[in-house]
Formats: structure tokens, sequence, C-alpha cells
């Protein structure tokens, strides 16, 4: 299967996943699975905005920072911007937050609910140049259905 076919299969999944579970913690630790078991990421998971910080959430993969401040780091900028943002090369990013030194490029995705951003899903590969315009539309797909259920 190609990137796409992978994607158009993992997002089924997310949605028949999520439909008869209302639990956040439960959907965001199951997407996250679902998303490694699909591609084998070196680190995939959520943030979700806690007052005046993204406070780790459910992931798969290694230890990782437990709270980033609005506008730090990528999540942070996401954050602060309301978009998605595809890193090729962490190094070249002002202010990349290195949880992992094998981290070599990134992608975070906004969850927005009712137009405010309620958390982050981020995924870091240990490549350089891992995603593209295809992980992101299909990754924002995934996230609003998150999104929905938190
Ligand atoms: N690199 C992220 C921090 C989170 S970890 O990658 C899991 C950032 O710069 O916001």
């Amino acid at each position: 299967m190609d990137k796409n076919e992978n994607y158009q299969l993992l997002l089924a999944q997310v949605k028949a996943m999520v439909k008869d579970e209302s639990d956040a913690v439960a959907n965001m630790a199951n997407v996250a699975a679902l998303i490694q078991e699909t591609f084998h990421f070196w680190w995939t998971g959520f943030y979700r905005v806690i007052g005046e910080q993204l406070v780790l959430g459910p992931f798969q993969g290694p230890v990782a920072c437990t709270r980033i401040s609005f506008g730090k780091g990528v999540c942070g900028t996401v954050w602060k911007e309301k978009r998605t943002i595809v890193v090729e090369d962490v190094e070249q990013f002002p202010g990349h937050i290195a949880c992992s030194s094998e981290s070599r490029s990134e992608i975070v995705v906004p969850l927005i609910k009712d137009g405010e951003v309620i958390g982050v899903l981020d995924i870091d590969s240990e490549r350089l140049a891992t995603f593209d315009e295809t992980d992101r539309l299909w990754l924002e797909q995934i996230s609003e259905v998150v999104a929905a259920t938190l």
C-alpha cells in the first residue's frame, strides 16, 4: 500500500474507533497506537491545552517533555498560529524543543474545536523530511475526528 492508501485505511479505522467511545483519553491513546501501528514513526502523541500550557497526553514512543508554553517550540507555535507546521529539519526550526536527540523531522497538527486550539497531534521522525503535504492533509482529517470527541 502507498502512503495515501495507508492513510485512507487509518482514517476509516479512527472514525470507527471513536464512534462509540466518548472518553477523550481512551480515544487519543488508541489513535496514537493506530498511527504507530501503521507508520512506525519515532514518536506520536497528543498535547492538550490546559490553562496556559500544552500538557502531555497519550502517546507512543520515548519519554517526552510534559509541558510546553504558548508560542514555544513547534507545538506552542502551532497553538499560537492555529495551523499545521511541517518541519523538514528540526535543527532549522528556531526554538524547536528537543525532547529526544533522535528526532530529525516533525509535523504538528492543531486540534481545533469551536474555533479554538484545544490540543495538538505531534509526530516525530528519526529521519529528515519525513512529512509532506500528503501527511498534512490526512493528519488534519484525523485530528478533526479526534477533536470532535474531546
Ligand atoms: N519538538 C516539540 C516538542 C514535543 S516532542 O517532539 C514530543 C516542539 O518543538 O514543540
